[in-house]
Order: structure tokens, then C-alpha cells, then sequence
């Protein structure tokens, strides 16, 4: 009898590929399979001697070389692509099979998905994988949602290809149908807001203090070392380091500052609104690429009045670190906030901590500090905001200092600081013994009878504006 493949992947653009070598490098026969054969003959002919493959050409031959319960990875666009494959393969499979979508979707969509095929009688598990090309064949950081049936045919395989922290996998079954797939767009949007935040501190230090990109590299590189040690980091280090070979120049400055975007961190940000969850940090982030990129405003713009950074300022490296910190911890705090704004409007049951346990490796916002969240809700799973927890709270009373010198001294010079600004701004929301919210809820009772709550009285008030000023319970 022909070996059966335990797994198949379909779609071998580089993600794909990479995941197929990835699983057979582990000792999983895996089936290959793309809308033109050319790839899969390629990736055959080129990585076949990595592991065992089974290459199809068809559909059919594909679905009927893998063993059942047959699991079946596609690897395609986001959107209607997606569609179109499970529409493909669907009809092909028998009850208890699943396909594993294992690309950028938008979570509403995976429930649909989910939806439509359990009614079938079929698994489908959007799973987010992070770590790009190289994580793929390495070890990704991996995120299934999916039923808990499903992840038992599914994790252990998972578990095997992905990233390892401390032997511990970067994969965990996050739960049912759409979770996978927000935990994902999650990451995403904080991927945003870090990366934001570095490029904020990378201005100051340029701009503010005159720092040449060569040395703000090694200031990087030193900071990899320490407590904001990360991929960003360390990754924004050789960048920094790098020299454009045509012209000599520093690499960061041949590149056009119009940032672009694919979706992900819009979708977190969007969706943040509808759970009313102020993930201030990853908005701006996603404002900030927005602004960049339109070329027309700015040049409209440009030259309006206000100060022009010398790059002769006193902004102290430490600061910038400190400042970058805190901001972080805001940023994170804020996205792992949504995440369970999510669980509880999805009923997902989403285990924080976990999150944090697979983002420590494979991911693109692998960090050091991803520990200490872990531990933070180890200690206190229902922990309201990171804020509060004992050790963040600690390390953002010893960076407070800094970090309101940095946003000071940044608006003071004209060097934009909408990821700073805004985390401090949170985190002073935050604290805050009263809120000047009181006066937002006098104005719509004034304009449109919208009603009040008193901190004295239970119940809902209205002043009578238009007569005599008295209050009636509404
Ligand atoms: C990952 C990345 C990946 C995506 C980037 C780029 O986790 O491996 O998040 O999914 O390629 O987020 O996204 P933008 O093009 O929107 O910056």
C-alpha cells in the first residue's frame, strides 16, 4: 500500500512551501499540492530530499494521499482565494476532516467558515501563524482556533513544527472557531504599535540628538541586551547598520518614509471600536503609517510653521529607553486587553497567559519581556490591565519620570510622538481620581437629554436646561 501523507499543505507561494519543509523536515510525510503543478514539482525536485513529500497534481489525487482524519492546510490570500479553495476541497472530504486556513484572515470570516463547514460535518481551524518566511521553515509562532477535537489531531503536529521557548512550544490551541484568527490580528496590531514606538525613538535620537543611524544602531543593539530585548530591536539594529550600496549612504535614508500596510493592524483597530477597548497605541500606530503615506497632504503641508529640530537637544539615551519601556507596556496592555474584551464577547475562554507564552519565540513581537506578562497573568489570570500588576507597575513608577521629559522635550522641539504621547496619555486616563468625562456627560444631557448618573444617588438625571435648571430622574 502507498504511504499515506499525516498532513497536506496547499498553496505553495513561500509561506506554504516553507510550512510543507517545515513539517516534513520534522519526519511528517506531507502532501504538496498548488493551483499550478510547475511549484509543487519545483519544491519537490529542489527540498525532496528534506523529507518525504507526496506531490499532487489534482485536487483529488491530494485528498485521497492524505491519511484520515484528513488534515489539509491551505496556504492562499486572504479573502475571496480562500473561498474558492475550501469551495474546491470541501466537497472532497468526509465528516471528521479539517482544514486548517493558515493565513492572515479576518476572524468574522473564520467563523463563517467554521460555521458553514461544521454544518458539514467538517473541522475548520483559522490558525495565525507569525514569523514570516523564515519562521515558516524554522519554527513560527502558531495560533489555531478551531474546535478542541480538531486541535487534538492537529497540536501535536503543530506543536512539533513550531518555535520553542525553554522546550515549551509557541503553540497552544487559543479556542473555538474564530479565535486563532483575532489572537492573530492581535499580535498584529501590537506588531504596529511596536514598531512605531522604536521608530519614535529612532527620531528622537536622530533628530533630537543628533545621533548618526551607525550609532543609533549600536544604541539598539545595546538595548537588545536589556529589558526591551526583542526581534524589533534587534532587527531595527541592522537595519540602522546597513549602507545603501548604490549611493554610501545610510540605508534608512534612500528609503521613501511612506509606510505601507497590508490590513492587519487596521482590522485590530476597527474591531477595537466595535468592543469599545481604547487601543490607543495601536491606532496611532496604524494613523501613523495613514499619514506617511499620504504624500499629497503632506507636501501641502509642509513648511507650516513650528519648530525645526537642531538635533542639538539634550535627549538623554536613557530617557528614550525608558520612554520606549513604558510605552511598550501600554501597548501590550492594551492589546491583550482586547484580547479578552474578544473572549468575553466570542465566549473563547482565552487563557492570556498562554498568548503570551506563544509569543515568546517565532513571532515578529517575540520579546524578552513576554515573560513577565506570562507571568503576570500566572499570578492573576483575570488581571484587569498589565498596569496594574506588580512588576509593570514598578517599572513604569522608576520610567515615568523619563518618559513625560521625553514627550515634553519631543513636542517642545516639533518631533511627532503620537505612540508616546498617546501611551501616557492612557496611562494618566487611566489613573486619573476623576476625569473630565463628568463635563462630556453635562453637555449631552444640555444638548440632547442624554442623561446623567450622580457619584452621590443611584439612577439617571437630566437637568431641565431649557426651564428652570431644577434635576428630575429620568
Ligand atoms: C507575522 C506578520 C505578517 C505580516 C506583517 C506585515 O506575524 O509574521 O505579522 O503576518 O506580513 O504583519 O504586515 P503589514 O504589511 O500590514 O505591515
Amino acid at each position: 500500500m502507498t504511504e499515506l501523507a499525516r498532513i497536506g499543505v496547499t498553496g505553495l507561494a513561500v509561506m506554504g512551501r516553507n510550512l510543507a519543509r517545515n513539517l516534513a523536515r520534522h519526519g511528517h510525510p506531507v502532501a504538496v499540492h498548488n493551483r499550478s503543478y510547475g511549484r509543487t514539482k519545483e519544491l519537490v525536485e529542489e527540498f525532496g530530499h528534506e523529507g518525504t513529500f507526496l506531490p499532487a497534481e489534482t485536487a483529488e489525487q491530494f485528498v485521497a494521499s492524505l491519511e484520515r482524519p484528513r488534515r489539509l492546510v491551505i496556504m492562499v490570500k486572504a479573502g475571496g482565494p480562500t473561498d474558492a479553495v475550501i469551495d474546491e476541497f470541501a466537497p472532497l472530504l468526509e465528516p471528521g476532516d479539517m482544514i486548517v486556513d493558515g493565513g492572515n484572515a479576518h476572524f468574522a470570516d473564520t467563523r463563517r467558515r467554521e460555521q458553514a463547514l461544521r454544518e458539514r460535518g467538517l473541522h475548520f481551524v483559522g490558525t495565525g501563524i507569525s514569523g514570516g518566511e523564515e519562521g515558516a521553515l524554522h519554527g513560527p509562532s502558531i495560533m489555531p482556533g478551531g474546535s478542541a477535537e480538531s486541535y487534538e489531531a492537529l497540536g501535536p503536529l503543530l506543536e512539533d513544527i513550531s518555535a520553542k521557548v525553554d522546550g515549551t512550544p509557541c503553540c497552544t490551541h487559543v479556542g473555538p472557531d474564530g479565535a486563532g484568527h483575532f489572537v492573530k490580528m492581535v499580535h498584529n496590531g501590537i506588531e504596529y504599535a511596536d514598531m512605531q514606538l522604536i521608530a519614535e525613538a529612532y527620531d528622537l535620537l536622530r533628530r533630537g540628538a543628533g545621533r548618526q543611524p551607525a550609532e543609533i544602531a549600536d544604541i539598539f543593539r545595546g538595548w537588545n541586551e536589556g529589558r526591551l530585548g526583542s526581534y524589533l530591536i534587534e532587527i531595527t539594529s541592522e537595519v540602522l547598520a546597513h549602507t545603501d550600496a548604490a549611493t554610501g549612504k545610510p540605508f534608512v535614508d534612500v528609503v521613501l518614509d511612506q509606510a505601507e500596510q497590508k490590513g492587519t493592524g487596521r482590522w485590530t483597530v476597527q474591531i477595537a471600536l466595535d468592543l469599545g477597548v481604547p487601543v490607543s497605541g495601536i491606532a496611532e500606530a496604524v494613523f501613523a503609517r495613514s499619514l506617511s503615506g499620504d504624500a499629497d497632504l503632506r507636501s501641502a503641508a509642509r513648511g507650516l510653521p513650528g519648530p525645526v529640530p537642531t538635533g542639538a537637544s539634550d535627549v538623554l539615551v536613557d530617557d528614550v529607553e525608558q520612554a520606549l519601556y513604558a510605552s511598550k507596556i501600554v501597548a501590550y496592555a492594551q492589546g491583550f486587553n482586547q484580547i479578552q474584551a474578544g473572549s468575553a464577547e466570542y465566549n473563547w475562554n482565552i487563557d492570556a497567559g498562554a498568548m503570551a507564552t506563544i509569543w515568546r519565540g517565532g513571532c515578529i513581537i517575540r520579546a524578552k519581556f513576554l515573560d513577565r506578562i506570562k507571568a503576570a497573568y500566572d499570578g492573576d489570570p483575570g488581571l484587569p490591565s498589565l498596569l496594574v500588576d506588580d512588576h509593570f507597575q514598578e517599572a513604569v513608577r522608576g520610567a515615568q519620570d523619563a518618559w513625560r521629559r521625553v514627550v515634553a522635550t519631543a513636542t517642545t522641539m516639533g518631533i511627532p510622538v503620537p505612540g508616546f504621547s498617546s501611551a501616557l496619555a492612557y496611562y494618566d486616563g487611566l489613573r486619573a481620581e476623576r476625569l473630565p468625562a463628568a463635563l462630556v456627560q453635562g453637555q449631552r444631557d444640555f444638548f440632547g437629554a442624554h442623561t446623567y448618573r450622580r457619584v452621590d444617588r443611584e439612577g439617571s438625571f437630566h437637568v431641565l436646561w431649557g426651564g428652570d435648571r431644577g434635576e428630575v430622574t429620568a
